[in-house]
């Protein structure tokens, strides 16, 4: 029986690859992902799909149907496959797959170790696909530092947090870019955020104070 591997291939440069994603990566017939995540692996030589934010289900369905067809297929997914991955629609998709998880390094473990977050006492939450929705006013009272993926823009998400309350001095750092060279880590207040300019591939943090 053919195998679907969902690969986690970390924040983005091969520095955070692990060897076990390689080796995966050796082994099978179709390699899908993202043209990003592709280009870590330059040496493929089989077939490759380019997954794009508008063609996922479609891209989720016909990885299915090549396994189904008896190739291996391996699913490149940035950071970690569990978090905001691509486990959960793959999943939703089928539960009756030889199916195998690469764990990669998430943008959220980056991010933690940049800004020193002992990350087993934080609020992990993504807004991916979701809106700014209020899910996250929950959780800001917590005592505990909220890290955030965003739904599309980090300064958007700030300007939502301001329009519902949230105190304008509140600290927050935001993570951008992580691993690639043009990385930038901003600590600063929730105000200033608002006001700046960020590319999608943002992690926030709302510290507890
Ligand atoms: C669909 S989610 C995938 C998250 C991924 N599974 C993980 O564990 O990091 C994509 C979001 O992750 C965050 N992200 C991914 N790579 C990043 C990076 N290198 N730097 C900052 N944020 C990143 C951004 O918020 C981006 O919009």
């Amino acid at each position: 029986m053919a195998k679907l591997y969902l690969v986690g291939t970390g924040p983005g440069s091969s520095d955070y690859l692990t060897k076990a994603a390689i080796k995966v990566a050796e082994s099978i017939d179709v390699l899908v992902g993202s043209q990003r995540a592709l280009d870590l692996f330059p040496g493929f030589s089989g077939e490759t799909l380019v997954l794009r934010a508008r063609n996922m289900d479609e891209m989720m369905k016909k990885s299915i149907s090549l396994v189904d067809e008896g190739k291996d297929v391996a699913i490149l997914s940035t950071g970690d496959p569990g978090f905001s991955g691509v486990l959960k629609p793959i999943l939703r998709l089928r539960d009756d797959l030889d199916l195998e998880v690469v764990p990669g390094i998430s943008s959220l473990q980056l991010a933690a170790a940049r800004l020193q977050i002992p990350w087993d006492e934080v609020n992990l939450l993504t807004l991916h696909g979701k809106g700014n929705s209020e899910v996250i006013l929950g959780f800001l009272d917590n005592e505990k530092p909220t890290m955030v993926l965003p739904d599309f823009r980090v300064e958007q998400l700030a300007q939502f947090l301001l329009e519902n309350g949230v105190n304008p001095e509140r600290r927050v750092a935001v993570c951008e870019k992580l691993s690639y060279p043009d990385e930038r880590v901003f600590k600063g207040s929730l105000e200033e955020v608002a006001d700046m300019e960020f590319s999608y591939l943002c992690v926030m943090v709302i510290y507890s104070k």
